[in-house]
């Protein structure tokens, strides 16, 4: 869609009775990190391509056997309601965004919500790959926003480990793990979400998928011997699109809220490649000290980006900063988001 085409009458209902805002932040990452010097052992490239075509200079990696993307869902979240000091028995719901449960089946946000003790919670799972955290703020603060719930936890948590093959360069330089975590609750000073344009294309499934382990290739012989239970991407195609709707959902959100570049605070964009973040914020005549990036330390970790830019710049944020989120992932998914920031 041109800007030409943005129709301002296409804004979700804004006058609601409650406004959701995001009240605190945590994070966990483990320790151990893959550099891109390490990978030059592992598959044929280097860290100056690495580092001049992603922005990457090293990936954490969970390495302990027995832990899984509810051990570090599970840490971030400690860490928030140990910042917050809330009793976790106030916890409404959990909701999990990754694309690398512990098992298939059983969800991990149950399990994430016994281990932190929200025995009050029901807790479910949302895949939506890179685009998890967007969408799973859009569910929370409607949870908020109907009235019937108080307090929300939305964690992003990916092993994205658990799903790479270290002898393929075009995803083992890419991805890390780690969680974020974000407690979403009425605001109490009219600032919070306030605006999202989101979006998916299922025709790009094809395109960035782990293709067996679910029902259309269930795992067999055959499909171990494809390397099908790897993610596997058309790294190109994904590039070029996520360039485009990335830029495109920015500025869709930023046209029909009104806002000009100057006002806004900060973009927070999806951690997936620096270029791909430097088109976005072109696109929008954002300054550079504005974007905010955490991508040289962490990688790809999926859902985790959004909020773990939040939990590594949460000291910067103010009441009041009008900030951009932005992402793009697997299924196709994509979107862009308005919010203030609700705290200091
Ligand atoms: O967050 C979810 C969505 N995922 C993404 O957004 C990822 C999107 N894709 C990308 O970030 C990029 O496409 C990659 C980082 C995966 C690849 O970068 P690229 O600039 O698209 O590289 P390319 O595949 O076009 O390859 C350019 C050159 C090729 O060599 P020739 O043919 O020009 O001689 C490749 O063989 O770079 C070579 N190359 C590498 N060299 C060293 C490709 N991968 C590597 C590598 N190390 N890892």
């Amino acid at each position: 869609m041109s800007i030409d085409t943005i129709d301002v009458s296409m804004k979700p209902n804004n006058k609601r009775n409650i406004k959701a805002a995001i009240t605190g932040v945590g994070g966990f990452v483990p320790e151990d990190f893959i550099s891109n010097k390490d990978l030059e052992k592992m598959v044929d490239t280097n860290d100056e391509w690495i580092t001049a075509r992603t922005g990457i200079k090293k990936r954490r990696i969970l390495k302990d056997k027995g832990k899984g993307t509810s051990f570090l869902a599970i840490n971030a979240a400690k860490d928030l309601i140990a910042k917050k000091k809330i009793n976790p028995e106030s916890i409404d719901l959990v909701i999990v965004s990754t694309i690398t449960p512990d098992f298939h089946g059983a969800s991990t946000a149950p399990t994430v919500a016994s281990a932190i003790k929200a025995k009050n919670a029901y807790a479910f799972d949302l895949s939506a790959a890179c685009s998890g955290f967007l969408f799973g703020m859009s569910t929370a603060t409607s949870y908020i926003e109907s009235g019937r719930y108080k307090k929300v936890l939305l964690i992003g948590a990916d092993m994205m480990s658990s799903i790479v093959d270290y002898t393929d360069r075009s995803t083992s330089i890419l991805f890390g793990d780690g969680a974020g975590a974000v407690l979403v609750e009425p605001s109490l000073n009219g600032y919070g979400w306030e605006d999202e344009y989101l979006r998916s294309d299922g025709i790009g499934a094809e395109w960035l998928n782990i293709k067996s382990g679910g029902s259309l290739y269930p795992i067999s012989n055959e499909t171990i011997a494809n390397k099908w239970h790897y993610i596997a991407q058309d790294g190109k195609t994904v590039f070029k699109s996520a360039v485009s709707e990335m830029a495109n959902a920015t500025e869709q959100i930023i046209i029909r809220n009104e806002l000009k570049s100057e006002e806004i605070k900060y973009l927070l964009p999806h951690q997936a490649n620096k270029r791909i973040i430097d088109a976005t914020a072109e696109k929008i005549n954002l300054d550079k000290n504005k974007v905010l990036m955490n991508i040289e330390n962490y990688g790809n970790t999926t859902a985790a980006t959004i909020p773990l830019l939040m939990y590594d710049y949460e000291k910067n944020l103010n009441e009041g900063d009008k900030l951009i989120l932005a992402a793009f992932g697997a299924g196709l998914t994509w979107g862009a988001a308005y919010l203030t920031w609700a705290y200091n």
